[in-house]
């Protein structure tokens, strides 16, 4: 080969490493891909969201493209394979919270009375299963709630339990697996590189926290009347954990297909800085209520005041200040804390419902404008299925559908403020040099 023609290719592999080629021209065949990119035409829309979902930004300068928050090195290919490991991740852990909360409602989670980080067989004779059986009838809730269970219902919840804590073993793998070959093919920039061990390592805690959570539901309980279950506060703190280590892996997915928002027009642009101002602290406000939603389920509280909008025959419960110290009652007190969930829930709800409201005057991007509509619709949905599941005395079916509302809920929100963010500097320079053109 002739040195010219190896220096050629060396620079054309070396560009596409980096993951855009200098001799491309626009990807929708554009000879002037600025002025494809309009900034009004919604021709030229699509194309720019086009690049800003392929990550080929080609059309920035050479500074400009710095400024460009590329999460992942080495092209478009890289930065959709990369993109849907995080999703596909993100969606497995969507999966673990339900089938956690299908373990909690069948009352299956304290049927395992020993861990190991790696994990064990299942029993795999009749013997074994006799042994781990006698393992469950020490433990209180055998005792005091499922004395005389047949050995064939023991099954059934350690099945649950089991394949709870399987697939959470398995996201591990799922994880760690692609993340060290994305590692090794140079794909992964040290930004992302550094997000994703950390979300790693929270994944990791995770585990030691759900340990935690069973253990406190296999100590005897204080009284002889109360019924052994987990602590209220690890129960919380694995949920919320689960919940952080989803919205993180979601936003790290959106990030990488997704480095700029779609802000093509300075009015956009303006109406995306007005609805982040009112998204950040409404995300704040669900998230608190799904934590409080936590303390419900962690208190069984969703088995007591089966009424709506009156718990029982009064708007507001006597005794939600009975307890002592004061402080205690917010997270243990049932009355206290389906009053908080339900206070929460109806402020979630109106604080969406007027966010909706202003944003009709607004000049939005129409991905903006129908992201707001959907996160309305699922809180409302959201809040009808929690009335539901209180008035059904909390059946397995609604209060695992309330759950996976939840982190529907959460998802929007997370794509609302996604999706609104600021663009780069680069990117606003671009679109006034786009402008001028
Ligand atoms: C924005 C609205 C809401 C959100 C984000 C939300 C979130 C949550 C979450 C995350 C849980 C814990 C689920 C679990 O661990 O199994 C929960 C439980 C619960 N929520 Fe909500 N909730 C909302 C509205 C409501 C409303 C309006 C009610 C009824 C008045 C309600 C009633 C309940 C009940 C009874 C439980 C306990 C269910 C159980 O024991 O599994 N929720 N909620």
């Amino acid at each position: 080969m002739a040195p010219s023609r190896i220096i050629s290719e060396l620079q054309v592999r070396s560009s596409r490493r980096r993951g855009w080629n200098r001799s491309d021209s626009c990807p929708c065949n554009e000879t002037q891909p600025q002025l494809c990119c309009g900034i009004i035409s919604p021709r030229g829309y699509s194309h720019l969201s086009r690049l800003m979902c392929t990550g080929a930004a080609p059309i920035w300068s050479s500074s400009s493209k710095e400024g460009l928050k590329m999460l992942v090195n080495a092209g478009p290919r890289a930065q959709k394979l990369v993109g849907i490991w995080a999703f596909g991740c993100s969606m497995w852990v969507f999966s673990m919270v339900v089938i956690g909360g299908v373990t909690r409602l069948t009352r299956s989670g304290l049927s395992m009375t020993d861990w190991k980080f790696t994990g064990t067989l299942p029993p795999l004779s009749e013997d074994q299963w006799l042994i781990e059986f006698g393992k469950y009838k020490q433990s209180p809730e055998y005792k005091r709630v499922n004395k005389g269970m047949s050995l064939e219902d023991f099954k059934f919840i350690y099945w649950m339990e089991y394949a709870h804590r399987m697939w959470g073993r398995g996201l591990g793998l799922v994880f760690a697996i692609p993340f060290s070959y994305f590692l090794r093919k140079g794909y992964i920039t040290l930004r992302l590189g550094l997000r994703l061990s950390a979300i790693f390592a929270l994944g990791a805690g995770q585990g030691l926290i759900g340990w935690w959570m069973v253990k406190s539901g296999l100590e005897e309980p204080v009284s002889e009347y109360v019924q052994p279950r987990v602590s209220p506060y690890r129960l919380a703190a694995h949920l919320t954990s689960a919940f952080v280590i989803y919205c993180g892996l979601l936003w790290t997915g959106l990030s990488v297909v997704m480095p700029e928002p779609p802000a093509v027009t300075k009015a956009w642009i303006h109406g995306a800085a007005k609805v982040q101002r009112l998204a950040l602290p409404l995300s704040f406000l669900v998230g608190i209520t799904a934590v409080s939603g936590a303390f419900v389920a962690g208190n069984d509280a969703g088995r007591a005041f089966n009424t709506f909008p009156k718990m029982g025959d009064t708007w507001i419960p006597d005794d939600i200040f009975s307890m002592e110290p004061f402080i205690r009652n917010f997270f243990e007190n049932t009355s206290t804390v389906q009053l908080d969930h339900r206070i929460l829930a109806t402020a979630s709800l109106l604080s969406i419902t007027g966010m909706w409201w202003a944003s009709k005057k607004w000049d939005l991007h129409p991905a903006v404008r129908s992201i707001i509509s959907s996160t309305m619709g699922m809180a409302a949905l959201q809040v009808t299925l929690g009335i539901s599941t209180l008035l059904t005395y909390v059946p397995v079916s609604l209060g695992s559908a309330h759950q996976a509302g939840a982190l529907t809920l959460l998802t929007l929100v997370i794509l609302l403020n996604h999706t609104v963010r600021r663009p780069s500097l680069s990117m606003l320079k671009s679109l006034r040099s786009v402008a001028t053109t």
